[in-house]
């Protein structure tokens, strides 16, 4: 499984692509916000020249001809940009993704709760399929479990589509995901920099730090020829 990084932010991205684990990122406008006062297109073609060949997803609008429109637009602003197409309830949105994959422009189907939603996300011929998490919980349905049907019927089926498991709000919430065999889970930056802290690891490397120094200080030099 994939991992990519939730977020808009640069400082971010950029201490994140060190840890060379992350292979790609997602945006939205709840995302942008934590980010206000920059310019949207500026800090896309930022991000997008950042994460370079990994794909970066914008979302655009919930409107069909404005989003076709918004699409073709960030599709110009780098060759890794993906566009977020939301679920909307009249099927436009599926609309959205035949007309935008048939100009060669990727898509990642949003904000979807069922598997309903994304078997025809997948049908539609979308690159992403975006589940959301916490979400889904929140719904009154098993997250685990919609995950692991939609995985199965786009296996099953032959589907091109990836899904990508976001709306993460704790590291225990990445541990269910791994359970699914999702193809990504997108993580924001303060759920995964909580990943690779344990305090029996502290401990144990503690430990093993305090034995190196009683081990170095009675060390026997060695013989010069
Ligand atoms: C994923 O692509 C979305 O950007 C995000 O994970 C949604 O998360 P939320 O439910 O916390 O808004």
């Amino acid at each position: 499984m994939e991992i990519f990084l939730d977020t808009a932010n640069t400082d971010e991205i950029k201490e994140i692509l060190q840890w060379g684990i992350i292979k790609g990122v997602t945006t939205n406008q709840k995302i942008f916000l934590k980010e206000k006062g920059c310019n949207f297109e500026e800090q896309s073609k930022k991000i997008l020249k950042m994460v370079d060949p990994y794909p970066v997803s914008l979302e655009g609008p919930n409107n069909l001809d404005e989003l076709i429109e918004t699409a073709r637009q960030y599709n110009k602003w780098g060759k890794n940009v993906v566009i977020k197409v939301p679920m909307l309830e009249d099927g436009s949105g599926l609309q959205a993704v035949k007309i935008l994959e048939s100009e060669g422009i990727k898509t990642n189907v949003t904000a979807m709760i069922t598997v309903n939603q994304a078997f025809l996300a997948a049908n539609a011929g979308a690159t992403y399929a975006s589940l959301f998490f916490n979400r889904i919980r929140d719904s009154g349905d098993d997250p685990v479990e919609v995950v692991k049907q939609v995985k199965a019927a786009i296996n099953e089926g032959g589907y091109k589509t990836k899904i990508i498991v976001g709306s993460i709000r704790k590291p225990e919430d990445v541990t269910e995901i791994i359970s699914t065999n999702a193809h990504i889970v997108t993580i924001p930056y303060p759920i995964l920099t909580q990943m690779p802290y344990h305090e029996t690891t502290v401990k144990t490397l503690n430990e093993f730090e305090k034995a190196w120094d009683e081990f170095k200080a009675a060390e026997k030099p060695i013989l010069q020829v």
